[in-house]
């Protein structure tokens, strides 16, 4: 692995290979993460980085673009077809510069913005007061049910009445349901709005057909390229064809400068691969584990947001075992298991120490891991929150984590060999 770096820095060289052994030996189940396919891998660093271009295929501002005007327009036929979208724009950086492309595409500053609350959902880019954004427009909120813990969309109705939005935003960063994309782009036309999803979070399931799309139904879809779709770290940005200029003007020059060619040639392979059986299965797995362990977790007593899910993602209450999410968290580090402590809807906790565990199933599916393993998660889980301050306990159930993924490899053997 890094075979260059490894001779001139091996310092840097062994930080890298510490996280590749991290990574082996961990149950990862962080649900915003997912294993990138060693093409993608190889096409992030390829040669496309040492290009500067700017601009869009067959009118770019720097010469020798031929190579690069080719890779991108794969990548954004290849978007276009597994999405089903009118256009596609390839060229943000990320989810979050996904999202900046849409706003400088449609909204002035002190344009209403109506979005998912932060504490229930919601993303840093859809109006955090943390987020500069927050400055430019101007933000207001929705949330869900208290009862069923899934949005609210009566509520949503009518605080778009009240508020008059320019854009309604869809899409969350820890939301395990399905959402009614429908019914959101009636309320957005009725208030007059426009409707932006951000699917950073399920792209790799829609992309699959595993869960509904909202492609036919949002002005404009944003996404991450990493998270369930299993790519580089980049972001996607699809439209309906009568705002595709005014996007692409968004993103270039209105939010980044010379595109990232060799991430975008990577992002043109997972294209690709997301349209395959592989895919599919994989994804299909995800959902089906994901159910699992919500089914499990259950039995075991702990309470689930919204009572289960219909995607990667399960939300856990953990104050039924008298536990936080900061100290579960760490326990379950220790374990070998690796999540994200997350406020849950109504959360009396502060966001660093919070009620709640997020944990997605996307990478371990990728991994193999099936139902049968999803049910050994669940009991090592539970048994790190009978006892967590116990060391005999944790030690015991980071043995068998360390086990149980053992028998799962993450890359193919000799996959790193020079
Ligand atoms: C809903 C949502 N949008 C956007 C983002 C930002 O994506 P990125 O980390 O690729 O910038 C995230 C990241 O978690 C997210 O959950």
């Amino acid at each position: 692995m890094l075979k260059n770096t490894r001779v001139t820095d091996p310092e840097l060289h062994s930080i890298v290979a510490a996280e590749l052994d991290r990574q082996v030996h961990n149950i990862e189940m962080i649900a915003s993460e997912s294993t990138a396919p060693l093409e993608v891998l190889e096409l992030s660093g390829s040669i496309f980085t040492n290009k500067t271009t700017e601009g869009y295929p067959g009118a770019r501002f720097q010469a020798g673009s031929q190579e690069a005007d080719r890779v991108e327009s794969l990548a954004i036929e290849r978007a276009k077809k597994v999405f089903g979208a009118e256009h596609a724009n390839l060229q943000t950086y990320s989810g979050s510069t996904a999202n900046y492309g849409v706003f400088s595409a449609i909204l002035n500053p002190g344009d209403t913005v109506l979005s998912m609350r932060l504490d229930q959902g919601g993303h840093l880019t859809h109006g955090s007061p943390v987020n500069f954004l927050s400055k430019v427009y101007n933000y207001v909120f929705y949330g869900v049910d208290p009862q069923t813990e899934q949005i609210d969309y009566d509520a949503l109705e009518k605080r778009a009445e009240e508020t008059r939005p320019k854009v309604i935003i869809a899409g969350a960063s820890s939301y395990p349901r399905l959402i009614d994309y429908e019914r959101m782009s009636k309320i957005a036309k009725k208030a007059g709005a426009y409707l932006m999803v951000d699917m950073a979070h399920v792209a790799g399931l829609v992309a699959a057909g595993v869960i509904p799309s909202p492609v036919p139904y949002a002005d404009f879809v944003s996404s991450s390229t990493t998270k369930t779709f299993c790519g580089p770290r980049s972001g996607i940005i699809l439209c309906k064809a009568e705002h595709a200029k005014a996007l692409d003007k968004g993103v270039f020059p209105g939010t980044v400068g010379s595109i990232h060619l060799a991430t975008i040639a990577a992002k043109a392979f997972s294209l690709r691969y997301a349209a395959t059986p592989e895919f599919r299965a994989i994804m299909e797995q995800v959902v089906a584990n994901a159910k699992k362990l919500a089914a499990e977790l259950t039995a075991h007593g702990f309470r689930i947001v919204s009572g289960g899910t219909d995607n990667h993602i399960v939300m856990v209450d953990l104050r039924p075992k008298g536990i936080t999410g900061k100290h579960f968290q760490n326990a379950l580090e220790y374990v070998g298991i690796t999540v994200n402590k997350n406020m849950i809807p109504f959360d009396p906790e502060k966001p660093f120490i919070t009620s709640g565990v997020r944990i997605g199933l996307t990478s371990i599916s990728q991994r193999g891991l099936k139902e049968a393993e999803v049910i050994e998660i669940a009991a090592i889980m539970n048994q790190v929150a009978q006892a967590p301050e116990d060391q005999v306990n944790l030690d015991a159930c980071k043995a068998k984590a360390e086990a149980l993924i053992a028998r799962f490899p993450l890359y193919p053997a000799g996959a790193f060999e020079d």
